[in-house]
């Protein structure tokens, strides 16, 4: 078992998908390692640390990528990257998927076993390999921060000789992984919470962090929860509901967080141009679903919309990129562990069982086709 980790090519990727700790630990698994020179740098993890892990420093992708029968990535590897992996190799990634019907085709051209850590299911087995969560819970903290640091007022109440500075309106909509984060960390910082989301399940969730509900609680918010957990998509008599309550209540806020998604989906959009409007100047929206269509009508990806009343709305893309480090040794943990599951204790050799409930969910090609069935090219 020969683990390759090159250097992320993309622009916006910080992230590394090795650290110096799963490094050690494979290769006590009986595997060899070798990671490109600076693959860790952004991720603060220089070559020298990789080294004394135990692995063996390429001077490219191509030299990495020699011999490996496992390859760890962050993102999908590119075509470039795909020319130069050797078949039959296993590829763990973030593989976004969907809509990449031809990248899928190029990897299983390639004879690739290539693997969507996204797809993980959520039980509890697979809870210490759960991307999305490990990912999405440090978003929430980082767009709280990255929102506080634009916002030209302090967060907490300080009561000083000079007058009061009043604590920061925070409202956070989608209480998810990623929201549930941002209302802790708003929290910590001082700031007067609220929060929505559509599931009942939520609610309890968002009082527990002291954070007030806001949301309209129907017939139909009771049923919006699916048996996975996700939220379904909400009938328009209830978005209008929601969008009601909504208005008014973020004509009163300072900060709003938008974490709101529906899986397959484009995210729904929650906050519409004349609610920007009614916002104080000053005051600071952070889209975190804007790489799917987003929450916000404004929000633009990669950038920052300074609307003519003074809002400023962030469209944040690779928010877990903004504080690499941490997001490195929680991805590359979650990776160890799935990889951990597909070697062989007593021989020391990779031995992927196929009728793995979670190795099913997550496998996109094998053997030259496409294997999933939520991927297959359409007739
Ligand atoms: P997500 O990223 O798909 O969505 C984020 C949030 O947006 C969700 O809470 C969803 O209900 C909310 N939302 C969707 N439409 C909305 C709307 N119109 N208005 C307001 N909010 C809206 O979800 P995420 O964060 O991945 O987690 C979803 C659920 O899965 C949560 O209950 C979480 O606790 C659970 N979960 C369970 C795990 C496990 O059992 N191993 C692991 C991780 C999450």
């Amino acid at each position: 078992m020969h683990i390759a980790v090159i250097a992320e090519t993309s622009d916006l990727e910080t992230r590394v998908a090795a650290t110096p700790e799963t490094v050690k630990k494979l290769i006590a698994q009986g595997a060899s390692f070798t990671v490109e020179t600076g693959a860790g740098t952004a991720s603060g993890i220089p070559n020298a640390e990789f080294a004394a892990a135990g692995a063996t420093i390429a001077k490219n992708a191509k030299e990495a990528l020699k011999g490996a029968t496992v390859v760890l990535k962050v993102r999908r590897p590119s075509t470039a990257e795909i020319k130069l992996i050797p078949k039959g190799s296993i590829v763990l990634a973030i593989m976004d998927p969907y809509d990449h019907a031809d990248a899928l085709a190029a990897m299983a051209e390639a004879g690739l076993s290539t693997f969507a850590m996204e797809l993980m299911p959520r039980i509890t087995r697979a809870q210490v390999m759960d991307v999305l969560s490990s990912q999405a819970n440090l978003a929430g903290y980082r767009a709280v921060i990255d929102a506080s640091s634009e916002y030209g007022r302090g967060m907490p109440m300080m009561m000083t000789a000079a007058g009061t500075v009043p604590a920061a309106k925070v409202f956070v909509m989608g209480a998810g992984v990623a929201g549930l984060q941002a209302i802790a960390t708003a929290r910590r910082l001082g700031a007067i919470v609220t929060a929505t989301d559509v599931r009942p399940a939520a609610k309890e969730q968002v009082a527990s962090l002291g954070a007030k509900f806001v949301a309209v609680e129907d017939e139909e918010f009771k049923q919006a929860e699916t048996a996975t957990g996700y939220a379904k998509p909400m009938s328009a008599e209830y978005q209008a509901k929601q969008s009601t309550l909504v208005a008014s209540h973020i004509a009163k806020q300072d900060i709003v967080i938008t974490t709101a998604l529906i899986p397959g989906r484009p995210a729904p959009k929650l906050v519409s141009d004349e609610m920007v409007k009614s916002m104080r100047p000053g005051s600071v929206i952070v889209d975190l679903a804007v790489e799917r269509g987003g929450n916000v009508a404004l929000s633009k990806p990669g950038e920052t919309v300074l609307t003519e009343n003074g809002v400023k709305i962030l469209g944040p893309l690779n928010l877990p990129g903004r504080i690499a480090a941490s997001a490195s040794a929680l991805y590359a943990k979650n990776l160890f562990s799935f990889l951990e599951t597909m070697i062989d204790k007593n021989t020391k050799a990779l031995a992927v069982n196929w009728d793995d409930e979670l190795v099913k969910a997550t496998n996109l090609t094998r053997d030259g086709a496409i294997t999933h069935p939520g991927f297959q090219p359409k007739a």
